[in-house]
């Protein structure tokens, strides 16, 4: 495999309107982001993703824009932007923007042309169909609840927005689009970029002609998976779509990639694959349920083990995934993928590293490093998301009370993930001055990033640790293109695997509260991790303390 400069990379997300307030309104911005580079450098972080700040009205958070040439005057200026730029470069680091191209917003400037003359070319940048008394274009189900068809004002014709109405989906069966996404991301490359975390992507290809699907809950419209899985040929669009731009500038980019078959991995993250990397998913989709949030299962340790095997199996050594357990769009991987109550260092910590050491980029959250966990809300009223408004509404249609439909959608809620980034103790969590736009979550007195730094036996502290093996010239090789082995894999709480290059790595994780005895299959040449400040070792045999991590040197 030829060697690329992001390969030994650590990278992490930034939610740019949660990170950090520079000037007191509430939002986070630009000069706030500039101003943490140092905490980010100390983390030992080389790539930054920022989740969209171009123009926007914020419908969906900056992942409906308005013009993809421009920052939104709210997280500050394009000469903030080349500052970033700038300043990341100063620090070995790099900035990846968000690439939202399969929708715009539906107040950029092409659908506003398109509502003027639907038939004229910007008509032909959207999916348009004629609008029929009684009868929908098509039985789709938006991502965000309700038809996926809106009237396109002024005209008598309906538009495709596979997510909220504010977000027209964009043809990219016309190259007269596809010319306009490509120039607009060789502009931000030749501003110095490192590349692209690419939104939604799977969604670019529709299946062609447009038809009816078998309907899926009582409101008589079926889940968009349904045509994704008909739909065929997206690598001709994913192929031009890199060889027009990211393999020019040897950038970055890592692919919001679902349902990909089989067969084509090695086209999407193999050599000279569509995409850099694209991101594991496979736990984060376990236990949804076709009917909603509110009828999924919570993941098991047995469960978070399968699910993460799976995916490195299927991947093998074709390429790299990047291994999440947050974005923003879940809630904190803490409080999901750790049985209830059991939330503690030691637990977050071997959540850490197991996730870490999988082979693949790893992709902080902010805040994960300092183990934050899901909010709280006091009512609906509280929730800002789109999409557990969303999924509030589907909960009480199906029966549950208010107070259940509030519980059950408190457990996925992107706002969990999107509530202001720790600071300190301070009033707001030290994040603004101001009245934050999202409710802090209330047990910032504790886990603050101020209280983190200084202690060695931190969440944080840890995830350093992490990232210093990552880096270790001795190990870098094994833990980056190492292969992955599992051991005891039906061992019930036990995670372990084997990290095989030119040295023996053992990850082993006791995923309960309970101890668990282990006998090694082989000699111990060293402790490179241990989440805890002992080891209970009697010969081959561990007796691991609950929720207890260890990197072993074989
Ligand atoms: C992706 C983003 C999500 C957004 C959606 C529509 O899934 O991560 O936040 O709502 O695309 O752009
Ligand atoms: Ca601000």
């Amino acid at each position: 495999m030829t060697r690329k400069w992001w390969h030994d990379k650590v990278a992490y997300q930034i939610y740019p309107k949660s990170f950090y307030d520079s000037n007191g309104d509430g939002i986070g911005d630009l000069p706030g982001i500039i101003s943490k580079l140092d905490y980010l450098q100390d983390l030992g972080v080389d790539i930054i993703w920022l989740s969209p700040c171009y123009q926007s009205p914020l419908a969906d958070q900056g992942y409906d824009i308005s013009d993809y040439y421009a920052i939104d005057p709210r997280f500050g200026t394009m000469e903030d932007m080349d500052r970033l730029i700038a300043e990341a470069k100063k620090r070995d680091m790099y900035i990846l923007m968000d690439l939202v191209v399969n929708h715009c917003s539906d107040e950029h400037e092409w659908f506003q042309k398109a509502c003027e003359d639907p038939d004229g070319k910007y008509g032909n940048f959207f999916y348009l169909r004629d609008k029929k008394e009684g009868e929908l274009p098509t039985n789709w189900r938006s991502y965000f609840g309700g038809s996926a068809w809106e009237d396109l004002p002024g005209t008598d014709k309906q538009y495709l927005h596979v997510f909220h109405k504010k977000q027209p989906d964009l043809n990219w069966e016309n190259p007269e689009l596809r010319e306009e996404v490509y120039k607009n991301i060789n502009w931000w490359l030749d501003k110095g970029l490192g590349g692209f975390r690419i939104d939604a992507i799977m969604n670019i290809k529709k299946a062609i002609p447009f038809h009816n699907y078998e309907p899926d809950r009582e409101d008589g419209l079926s889940s968009l998976q349904n045509m994704l899985h008909e739909a065929t040929g997206i690598g001709e669009f994913l192929g031009e779509l890199r060889d027009r731009t990211f393999q020019k500038y040897d950038a970055f980019s890592v692919g919001e990639v679902f349902d990909e078959k089989p067969e084509e991995i090695p086209d999407f993250i193999g050599e000279n694959g569509y995409f850099s990397s694209m991101f594991d998913f496979n736990e984060t989709i376990c236990g949804q349920s076709p009917k909603g949030w509110y009828d999924a299962k919570p993941v098991t340790p047995d469960d978070y083990k399968r699910c993460c095997f799976e995916a490195q199996e299927r991947i093998g050594t074709i390429g790299f995934l990047s291994n999440i357990i947050e974005n923003h769009d879940e809630p904190r991987g803490v409080s999901r993928y750790i049985p209830d109550g059991e939330c503690c260092p030691e637990s977050k910590k071997m959540l850490a590293a197991l996730n870490f050491m999988l082979r693949g980029l790893p992709f902080i959250y902010q805040g994960q490093e300092l183990g934050m966990e899901n909010t709280t809300f006091a009512s609906i009223d509280e929730v800002d998301d789109i999409s557990t408004l969303e999924e509030y509404r589907n909960a009480l249609e199906a029966g549950l009370s208010p107070a259940e439909a509030l519980r059950a959608v408190s457990r996925f809620s992107r706002d969990n993930a999107r509530t202001p980034m720790q600071w300190s103790d301070e009033i707001n969590a030290g994040f603004t001055t101001g009245t934050p736009w999202l409710k802090v979550n209330a047990n910032y007195t504790s886990i603050n990033a101020a209280a983190q730094m200084d202690d060695p036996d931190s969440v944080r502290s840890f995830y350093k640790k992490l990232i210093a093996l990552r880096k270790d010239p001795i190990y870098r090789e094994t833990v980056v293109y190492g292969s992955l082995e599992p051991v005891w894999e039906d061992r019930h709480n036990l995670m372990a695997y084997y990290r095989k290059g030119d040295k023996m790595l053992l990850v082993i994780g006791n995923y309960q509260k309970e101890e668990q005895e282990i006998g090694l299959p082989s000699a111990c040449k060293k402790i490179l991790l241990n989440n805890y400040a002992d080891v209970a070792m009697n010969g081959s045999v561990i007796k691991l303390h609950g929720y207890q991590l260890l990197i072993l040197e074989m």
